[in-house]
């Protein structure tokens, strides 16, 4: 389809008599193309670029002219100043029509088209009318879905930025500094990055500022939390299936690795994907195909994947719980995030930000923090990491202060485990009364297993060993704690 608008036309070209040659050759379009400017050297072209920016569409050059700017060496230079600008050259008949050497390197250079003058005095056109013509619809037709691409990438860039905004990873310290480096670093690489660090460090936070900042950015960005999913779905949730795949399958299901095509995965809490799985993630990793339940030939996938865990993945392999061969393909690029008990300078700063956030968002004024009250949050352990201090900052701000001293930071840090919340892990039993009447069964079990939950995940150390004590599959009880609001 022809464009309906108006295209512009800077024409190079320093003979008058080929002027008029080109200018009769698109009068019969001359309400939609039109010559807007005609200079003719390179240098003047190049001026006019400058002054005029975005009132052309093309340029049509001539390749010989006077001056010593022209040529590939013009095409170049034009390209460079706006590389959606289309460029067709004109040449002389002298040129070899065969000479695919010359073609090559006009393209090679940045032309869109190339055409030959008419060697004779024929004024009315230059060699090949239609051709000529048609061509410059097609060049602007190129520079629009350029222009087009490149608003709908501003727009997209924004909302990364908008996503970036809210991602940010706040400290000083030279470990900071240095997972800054490391983003940057493998942001743009496609190799896979392992991802380790205590719980709350900020995994999850620098797997967002890996993808948002490389260059798969505007494709999908799919995190997964390996812990979450229940074994017999992981592979179809991961992989997929066709339809009639196995009985019930009426409809066939994009896997996350076909979604996440072009973009990035992000395997969370990857420690606790089930062996089965660990194969086929293997494959996908060596072959980049995807082996989709019901069909025979493999899908071709292009993921990045990062993974991480809070758990030292080389444990696992030496427990014969994760695969040696899938750990190392994995780990190609390790990312370590250190505690925040190693980084006390960030407390500060990180403090600061939280407070604002919060304050912001819960239309509060920030309280001043005494220096003693900071000093306390400095020297204490964190072992919650940055998700602690983010969970207690909001804690504080709901004590409405405006002063925040050292008093308020102990009741704060002590209140962990006296909160409303935490005191239902008490063992004070289950109230049957309830303002409503009588509950369904379903409620009170879900009552009955948050109130339990909470009670063993206070005598735990770790969500490992709260697992254990309750006998569930370290998987199942990560789901069963996430649809119980307890993480
Ligand atoms: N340097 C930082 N600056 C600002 N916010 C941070 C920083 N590090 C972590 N956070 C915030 O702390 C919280 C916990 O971080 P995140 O979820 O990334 O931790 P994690 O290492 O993935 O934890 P887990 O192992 O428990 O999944 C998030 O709300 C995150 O935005
Ligand atoms: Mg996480």
């Amino acid at each position: 389809m022809v464009s309906k608008d108006q295209i512009n036309i800077l024409l190079i070209e320093d003979e008058d008599f080929d002027v008029r040659r080109i200018e009769n050759t698109i009068r019969p379009f001359a309400s939609q193309i039109k010559i807007i400017d005609v200079v003719s050297d390179g240098i003047s072209a190049l001026d006019l670029l400058g002054i005029k920016k975005n009132s052309y569409d093309l340029v049509v050059m001539d390749f010989q002219i006077a001056g010593g700017l022209r040529g590939e060496q013009l095409i170049k230079k034009i390209k460079d100043s706006d590389p959606s600008l289309q460029i067709i050259v004109v040449t002389k008949m002298t040129i070899n029509i065969t000479n695919y050497e010359f073609a090559h390197n006009l393209m090679e250079a940045g032309a869109f088209w190339y055409c030959t003058k008419y060697p004779g005095d024929i004024e009315d056109y230059i060699y090949q009318p239609t051709d000529f013509v048609m061509a410059i619809f097609n060049a602007a037709e190129k520079r629009k879905l350029i222009k087009d691409k490149q608003k709908s990438n501003q727009k997209l860039d924004r909302k990364v930025g908008d996503i970036l905004a809210g991602k940010k990873i706040i400290g000083i310290s030279n470990e900071v500094k240095k997972l800054r480096e490391q983003i940057e670093k493998f942001a743009n690489s496609n190799t896979p990055i392992l991802i380790s660090g205590s719980s709350g460090t900020g995994k999850e936070l620098v797997a967002y500022n890996l993808h948002y900042t490389g260059n798969r950015k505007f494709e999908n960005f799919i995190p997964i939390n390996c812990g979450s999913i229940p074994d017999q779905l992981i592979e179809s949730e991961l992989f997929g299936y066709e339809k009639g795949a196995f009985t019930g399958a009426d409809k066939g299901k994009l896997g996350l690795f076909e979604l996440a095509n072009n973009g990035t995965i992000f395997l969370d809490e990857v420690s606790e994907l089930p062996l089965s799985s660990q194969v086929k993630l293997l494959r996908v990793l060596q072959e980049g195909e995807v082996e989709k339940l019901g069909r025979t030939e493999k899908v071709k996938v292009n993921v990045r994947i990062i993974s991480a865990s809070n758990k030292s993945l080389e444990t696992e392999v030496k427990e014969k719980r994760f695969r040696e061969d899938l750990y190392y393909r994995l780990n190609v690029m390790p990312i370590n995030v250190p505690n925040l008990s190693q980084r006390k300078e960030d407390i500060h700063f990180l403090v600061d930000y939280f407070m604002n956030e919060f304050a912001i968002d819960m239309g509060k004024e920030i309280p001043v923090i005494t220096e003693d009250a900071m000093k306390k949050l400095v020297n204490y352990e964190w072992p919650g990491n940055i998700r602690e201090l983010k969970n207690l900052v909001q804690r504080l701000l709901f004590f409405d202060e405006k002063v925040i001293d050292s008093v308020l930071i102990d009741n704060a840090i002590g209140k962990r485990v006296f909160e409303p919340e935490i005191s239902l892990a008490s063992d004070e039993g289950i109230s049957f009364r309830n303002p409503e009447g009588i509950v369904i069964l379903k409620t009170m079990e879900k009552t009955f297993r948050e109130k339990y939950f909470r009670y063993v995940r206070k005598q735990s150390d770790s969500d490992a060993e709260a697992a254990k004590k309750l006998g569930l599959a370290p998987p199942n009880y990560s789901r069963m704690c996430k649809e119980l609001g307890l993480k």
